[in-house]
């Protein structure tokens, strides 16, 4: 399995690949390094430098890995300046996803992770029971869509994009929405850009100013507002839990559409087989193999026809010299043997998930924390006291936003494991 990493230079990208090269998948790296870092990446990743929209680099990226599935990073991610630049974010948010799926439909790749972002509610109805809402006011991925900045408005065009082209190609994609993505793996991938309130604190503490808190007046327990940080490491391993789910779906579609020629095929092999000499005993022992999980293999399908296609030769030399009889033998035993290590490895594909061609995901703790609790966080980290400035509500900013996780639980295995402190130490 080789992924392309679109934007794998970028915080959360370069965390992805790492994450993926643990889970022993090969990864290429596309990003035009314009936010990326190419010091970011593990020595011998390999990175092409260019833009998504680069219908050429991206073709050949695609055609000289032999990449199976596309990650895709790559995009403007500012509400500030979506808001002021729509048509910039329309073009390499929307743009470049375009070339990407028809390059990646030219190619026959039909599997994909796109990264989306709880930026497709917008300012969502959080009454329990509200469409969409938890009894608990968690949102959950039936909540209604509706993006209140360009850059949202991109998110949930993005997944539309995905979704149709996901279903008219029979592909398997997921994508992932993000709720407040916070914290590093490690020091040297921590998020460079103070964009959102952790390394905007840290930035300011940094030149010695006071952090500032938007808005102290909300419908929330302590007045600030509450959001669902996740730290990049348990969104990283949400991502490779959704290659696997992309790869498992993807595999056992093929293994399930593969039932009637596979049976034909072992019925031709069945039956030149025990014409030969030792190939009764082989037969018996193919036999062995769980017959629907015979249905359920391309791979067997294939080596069942080739070894049909052998045997027609196999049987003229049973005619010949006695040694050459026990070939004969030999090879239809070797079928069985390599029926039997296939039946071994798609052992499982009837407990795989049927995964529709496209699904969208919260990818988020379920546990929201107020600014002023994030402060405290903080204060702890760095083992000091600061003082913060309260200024007016930022436009557009809901009071509370806490994901749902139950859908990224059963269907991809994962939850989020670490807490607000391991996102604000790691940081700091
Ligand atoms: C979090 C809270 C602020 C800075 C945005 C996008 C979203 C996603 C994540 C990309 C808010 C408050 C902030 C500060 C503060 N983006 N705050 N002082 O707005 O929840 O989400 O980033 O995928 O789509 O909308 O994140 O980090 O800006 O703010 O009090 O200096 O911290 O008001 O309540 P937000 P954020």
């Amino acid at each position: 399995m080789t992924w392309l990493i679109t934007g794998g230079a970028g915080y959360i990208g370069a965390h992805v690949v790492r994450d993926m090269l643990a889970s022993d998948r090969h990864v290429v790296v596309l990003d035009d390094l314009s936010t990326g870092r190419a010091d970011r990446l593990p020595a011998g990743v390999p990175l092409v430098k260019a833009d998504v929209s680069n219908r050429r680099a991206v073709r050949r990226a695609l055609a000289e890995h032999e990449i199976t599935g596309v990650m895709h990073f790559a995009a403007r991610k500012q509400v500030g300046e979506s808001v002021d630049r729509p048509l910039y974010y329309w073009s390499q948010n929307i743009g470049g996803l375009q070339v990407l799926l028809e390059e990646m439909a030219d190619a026959g790749i039909n599997q994909m992770v796109f990264s989306s972002s709880a930026a497709v509610y917008g300012q969502p109805d959080l009454t329990p029971g509200a469409t969409g809402i938890s009894s608990s006011g968690r949102i959950t991925e039936n909540a209604p869509c509706a993006p209140i900045n360009p850059y949202g408005a991109t998110k949930l065009s993005g997944e539309w994009m995905v979704a149709s082209t996901a279903r008219a190609n029979a592909w398997h994609a997921i994508s992932l929405r993000y709720f407040n993505v916070a914290g590093a793996a490690t020091p040297e991938l921590g998020d460079p850009a103070a964009l959102n309130l952790i390394p905007m604190m840290l930035e300011a503490l940094q030149h010695d100013r006071r952090p500032k808190v938007f808005g102290d007046d909300y419908p929330t327990p302590d007045g600030s507002c509450v959001r669902d940080y996740i730290h990049v490491a348990d969104l990283s391993a949400a991502h490779v839990a959704a290659a696997r789910l992309v790869e498992i779906s993807h595999q056992a579609e093929l293994l399930r559409a593969a039932g009637d020629r596979v049976q034909d095929a072992a019925l031709r092999a069945e039956s030149a087989a025990a014409r030969l000499p030792g190939g009764s005993a082989a037969v018996e022992a193919a036999a062995t193999v769980p017959a629907r999980a015979i249905e359920r293999m391309p791979a067997a399908a294939r080596a069942v026809e080739l070894a049909a296609q052998r045997i027609p030769g196999a049987i003229r030399a049973t005619s010949g010299p006695g040694g050459r009889r026990g070939q004969a033998g030999d090879l239809v035993a070797e079928v069985a043997a390599q029926l039997g290590s296939m039946v071994a490895r798609v052992a499982g594909v009837e407990d795989a998930p049927r995964l529709d061609h496209h699904v969208a995901v919260n990818i988020g703790t379920g546990r929201g924390y107020s600014v002023f609790e994030v402060v405290e966080s903080l204060r702890r980290s760095m083992g000091r006291e600061f003082a913060v400035d309260i200024e007016d509500r930022r436009p557009g900013d809901p009071p509370a936003l806490i994901a749902d996780p139950a859908l990224a639980h059963a269907l991809l295995g994962w939850r989020a494991r670490r807490t607000l402190a391991d996102m604000t130490d790691s940081a700091w």
